[in-house]
């Protein structure tokens, strides 16, 4: 898998490339002219289902990687091809069922409702309050899982195999495609982000990022909210 462009760049979707319509759609219009230079793909915690869905009402087609359910599955071809080595390589020590059953009677934690939000390398919890996170990660401790565990915005808890992150699919994606470290650029918003957004990529990190996010050192910081600070970050980068 040699892909023709020199670049290569992963947006997360959600308040990342969503959040400002007009922005987006100059940088959409921007990347188009660019198309055999710069590559796109998308980073992001939702499902290949509701990517799929988003993206086409986004109006964005052609994407030439998919890395959804935060990192935990990739696809080619727009979406229909699975990373099936991926899958396999993530599975390592993890047991799904045993992170739900662990969890279950913690006070405050509970199962995201949402069919798609629930994958087979991805267990994902809302919680009614931050510092729940002291029980949740005795109660995984107590189990032979190796997990990662994945707060954002204080509520959205991901569980996800210990090898399995944005930037560890992001890591196995560039190797695939035989592609550099510093010819891939990274835009994200959120604690999901975090392990892209750390290098040792070319990162962007939008202005209206997550709180939490404010000690990351190595990714260029927008002044810019949203679609508008990707593009400011391409240029700050040097890509566009
Ligand atoms: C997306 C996913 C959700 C996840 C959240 C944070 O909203 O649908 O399951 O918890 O991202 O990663
Ligand atoms: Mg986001």
């Amino acid at each position: 898998m040699h892909p023709s462009f020199e670049y290569l760049l992963l947006c997360d979707i959600d308040n990342t490339l969503t959040g400002d319509d007009a922005a987006l759609r100059t940088l959409m219009t921007l990347l188009k002219e660019k198309r055999g230079h710069i590559g796109f793909g998308v980073a992001t915690g939702r499902s290949i289902e509701s990517t799929a869905q988003i993206l086409g009402t986004l109006g964005i087609d052609r994407v030439d990687v998919s890395i959804t359910a935060v990192g935990s599955e990739i696809y080619y071809d727009d979406g229909s091809l699975l990373d099936e080595e991926w899958r396999a390589h993530i599975d390592h020590a993890w047991r799904r069922e045993t992170v739900i059953e662990s969890l279950s009677s913690i006070e405050g934690v509970y199962l995201q409702a949402h069919p798609l939000a629930q994958r087979a390398h991805k267990a994902s919890f809302v919680l009614d309050d931050a510092r729940r996170m002291g029980a949740v990660e005795r109660a995984l401790d107590g189990t032979t899982v190796r997990y990662r565990a994945i707060l954002s915005h204080g509520n959205y808890l991901d569980i996800l195999p210990h090898r399995a992150s944005k930037g560890l699919a992001i890591a196995h994606v560039a190797k695939r495609f035989g592609i550099a470290d510093k010819k891939i650029i990274v835009a994200g918003d959120s604690e999901n982000d975090r392990s892209m957004l750390e290098g040792p990529y070319l990162g962007i990190l939008v202005a209206n990022h997550e709180e939490s996010l404010g000690d990351l050192k190595e990714c260029y910081r927008a002044k810019t909210p949203f679609a508008g600070g990707v593009a400011e970050g391409l240029q700050w980068w040097g890509v566009l």
